[in-house]
């Protein structure tokens, strides 16, 4: 296996064993050096000034949208820059609020993240439209046949989780999408634990909208992106109010730009972006397909050793559907135990209901520990996690 962690300094300056990329992932050495450099040679407001210094960022800015947008087969005016999948999620939701009425429906996962969740569930608080969701599997599948009973022609928008970020299971998004399309409503899909872990192609899923975090992408925090169909863009209200979102300001009425600028106002996070871009370029050498594969196998052997654990229970109990995050307990032992003693030995891995209640709740838990993989992870991650976990139970049982 290709050493990847010569990439990423933490590896140099930590003695650590990092299971917990669906997180946050760890920062290559070319995207730290980025962020420096903007701040160092490139840095002035940009759309406003006039100096090299702000044109060289505001050309910097808008290549890594190019570059963003190509890594997900969009249009580049079509790709908004966040602070985050949350921020992403909420700019629609806040939208759809002000457009739903009394008698609409919005179709949620029971699996989504919190931040594919409580945004929709406020949405429909505030306009009186009505929250539904649709179950999972015991593999940690949707629902097929409970989604489309759900689906109704006052389904008016549906929130699809690309992979679990709590089970790891991938959901068809394409065909949850053709049904949905099939009543009229549009598709929003969380693709924060997709695209730092396979390739995404935004057109070929037909999806109305697309969120994710650069942080999660090996691309610095404070940073996201909207993906949305041009038309559904349009129709959308803007989030945020302010500087450079505006085509005309008067004190009669204000009218709005264009896409993008309409939903980035103010200071965008120009910086992170161009060190998104560049981590974006670092995925796209390696190759997604490559990452793909090589995260396959090291879950196959992540779950192959799990599975020999008396009384282990994994969200999701399909091993074979997972993609590089796995969440299981242990019968008899607090998660929050097992966390403890990993940490211990140096291991990082996440423990608690992952921002996802109520997937935990489906399989009668609260808690759960999670690993999650990224592409610095090797087989010699896999063992030493594995010894660690059987040490924390022989102290724990
Ligand atoms: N959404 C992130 C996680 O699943 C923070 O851990």
């Amino acid at each position: 296996m290709i050493d990847y962690k010569k990439d990423f300094p933490v590896f140099q300056n930590e003695n650590v064993v990092f299971l917990d990329s669906a997180a946050s992932t760890q920062k290559p050495k070319c995207v730290l050096d980025t962020l420096y450099q903007m701040y160092a040679s490139s840095y002035a407001n940009v759309h406003r000034g006039s100096c090299a210094l702000a044109n060289r960022a505001t050309e910097r800015y808008e290549q890594a949208r190019e570059s963003i947008a190509s890594f997900i087969h969009a249009p580049a005016k079509q790709v908004i820059f966040t602070k985050g999948a949350t921020e992403s999620i909420n700019l629609v939701a806040s939208g759809y609020a002000k457009r739903l009425k009394k008698g609409d429906e919005v179709l949620v996962s029971v699996a989504a993240h919190h931040a594919n969740f409580v945004p929709w569930q406020q949405a429909c608080l505030e306009s009186g439209a009505t929250f539904k969701t649709f179950q999972i599997l015991p593999s940690g599948e949707a629902d097929t046949a409970d989604f489309e009973k759900q689906l109704t022609p006052h389904t008016k928008m549906v929130a699809l989780t690309h992979i679990s970020n709590v089970s790891g299971v991938e959901n068809n998004i394409r065909d949850l999408t053709q049904k949905a399309h099939a009543v009229g409503a549009e598709v929003l899909v969380d693709g924060a634990q997709s695209v730092a872990h396979q390739a995404v192609d935004v057109s070929a899923l037909d999806c109305d909208y697309f969120a994710f975090s650069g942080h999660k992408l090996y691309g610095p925090t404070g940073i996201g992106v909207l993906y949305g169909k041009e038309a559904a863009l349009n129709a959308l209200s803007p989030y945020q109010f302010g500087g450079d979102m505006i085509r005309e300001v008067s004190i009669e009425k204000t009218t709005f730009a264009d896409l993008p600028n309409k939903f980035e106002a103010g200071t965008p996070p120009f910086v992170q972006a161009v060190g998104l871009a560049v981590a974006v370029d670092y995925v796209n050498q390696i190759g997604m397909a490559q990452i793909e594969q090589r995260e396959k196998e090291l879950t196959r052997l992540l779950v192959s050793q799990l599975q020999e654990i008396e009384n282990i229970e994994f969200i999701g109990n399909n091993p074979a559907l997972k993609k590089g995050i796995v969440s299981f307990v242990i019968q008899g032992i607090h998660p929050s135990d097992i966390a403890f003693l990993l940490a211990q030995q140096h291991i990082c891995v996440r423990v608690g209901h992952h921002c996802a209640m109520p997937i935990h709740k489906c399989f009668h838990q609260s808690v759960s520990v999670r690993v999650s993989l990224g592409v610095y992870n090797d087989a010699q991650d896999i063992e030493l996690f594995i010894t660690a976990l059987h040490k924390a139970i022989r102290l724990l049982k």
